[in-house]
């Protein structure tokens, strides 16, 4: 969920039909790729409420070796095995007490391209461990939840993880690593880690590992024009760290844990300088009230949008394509602006199944009217208006009927934002013949 989205605008609906009057038409119908779903925030802190009442049930606490520990684990097992997730519960032994993974493979996708996604479900044995790591246990196993609502087909195999003691030196997940024979560690494209993503007092951090995985979660915060920095505070804490020690790509997001929020910082994301992300870091008041919604919120679709983003792999194009990289801003409620790109060295015209493949970023795509230019001006309407459509960007690819059209020539993107408050910026776009 969105919280920061304004509600529907009725002056969209009007300059929809003024637009409406303008477009061509002769478009084909549009066939937009999947673009990851809003992951719900009142269904997250769901979860953390569950968690709360599993640690008040057992001690106050959910740590390693405690019974809060293992009916958190039989709580996320239950969740995945209803909604088809293939799991299995790992065990190791640690400090004379027995620990638990929980890994849950999604059926299908390439056995030998594995996106992971995972996140500590133990607490330190002082206080219920909400923020550390309730938070990014739960995003994690929303975002699951999601895959399976949405039946999703990804290109690679996806497999989720919440790790056992991690409080201990990331017990669990080196087990898992170092168990999982060299093959199989070669199958695994990326781990992606969630580490405290709901900090009362929350920054907005990304792990700086591998390049890939950094920058889709950098685009995905572009889009909702919150600024990121690079995760610094204690780098490799957490249960990345085994994964990237044998090599496999990795990255994450963080909101801060005990370090002090500087004011440059409160200044850019709000909040109470020279104070810590995280004041109940470790602490007995780790509890549900331990936590910012609008860092839960983002946080949890960033992890949606990473798992549809590289659980997906991009085709290669089957034909030539000519391809606009340079970002421009979408004023907002503004006027039209254009990207162009130009098509030289063909001869007649552009084929009958001509592919346009969008990638706008913006943070209520229902704003978005979209156009394709021919050379001479003939427009093809990709996408219009909609008011009720909160969702984030606009990542697809249409196909046009562009028979009519000669091949070479300067082709347009024309994206107008015709509601105030969202914005965002065309990120890139093809065609391909
Ligand atoms: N659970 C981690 C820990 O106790 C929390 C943490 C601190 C962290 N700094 C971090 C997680 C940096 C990720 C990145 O150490
Ligand atoms: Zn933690
Ligand atoms: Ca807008």
């Amino acid at each position: 969920m969105n919280l920061f989205r304004r509600a529907a605008v009725g002056a969209a609906t009007l300059a929809i039909g003024g637009l409406l009057a303008t477009a061509a038409p002769s478009s084909a119908a549009p066939s937009p790729t999947l673009a990851a779903p809003d992951i719900p925030l009142a269904n997250v802190k769901a979860h953390l409420t569950q968690f709360q009442s599993i640690a008040s049930a057992n001690g106050g606490n959910r740590a390693h070796g405690r019974p809060g520990y293992k009916a958190s684990i039989d709580y996320v097992k239950g969740k995945l095995d209803a909604a088809g997730f293939t799991t299995s519960v790992q065990q190791f032994t640690s400090g004379g007490a027995t620990g638990y993974n929980l890994v849950a493979d999604w059926p299908g996708g390439d056995p030998n391209k594995v996106l992971m996604a995972g996140a500590h479900l133990d607490s330190v044995s002082s206080g219920p461990g909400i923020n550390d790591n309730g938070s990014g246990s739960a995003g994690v196993l929303e975002t699951a939840l999601a895959v399976s609502r949405a039946q999703l087909k990804p290109t690679k195999h996806l497999r989720f993880a919440w790790w056992g003691a991690e409080e201990l030196g990331m017990v669990g997940s080196r087990h898992y690593v170092n168990n999982l024979p060299t093959t199989e560690r070669a199958k695994v494209s990326g781990y992606l880690n969630f580490d405290m993503i709901g900090s009362p007092n929350a920054g907005y951090f990304v792990y700086d590992d591998d390049p890939t995985i950094e920058k889709t979660f950098k685009d995905y915060y572009a889009g909702l024009n919150v600024p990121t920095e690079i995760e610094t505070e204690g780098d490799g804490r957490s249960d990345h760290a085994p994964f990237k020690n044998v090599g496999i790509p990795v990255g994450g997001l963080f909101s801060g844990a005990e370090r002090a929020k500087t004011s440059a910082q409160a200044q850019k994301w709000g909040g109470t300088a020279g104070q810590a992300f995280d004041r109940c870091y470790h602490s007995s008041c780790d509890t549900t009230s331990n936590i910012n919604d609008t860092a839960l919120d983002r946080n949890s679709d960033a992890i949606a949008h990473a798992v549809w983003q590289l659980g997906t792999d991009t085709p290669v194009p089957p034909g030539d394509s000519y391809e606009n990289t340079t970002d421009v801003t979408i004023p907002d409620n503004g006027a039209a602006v254009t990207s162009t790109v130009n098509v030289t060295g063909r001869t007649g015209n552009a084929p009958a199944a001509l592919k346009v493949d969008v990638d706008i970023r913006h943070t209520w795509r229902g704003d978005v009217v979209v156009d394709l230019l021919a050379p001479d001006g003939t427009a093809y309407r990709l996408k219009n208006s909609s008011s009720s459509d909160s969702a984030d960007n606009v990542i697809a690819t249409y196909t046009v009927d562009a028979s009519s059209e000669t091949a070479n020539g300067a082709w347009k993107l024309r994206v107008q934002d015709v509601a105030a408050q969202d914005t965002g910026y065309i990120n890139s776009w093809k065609l391909t013949f």
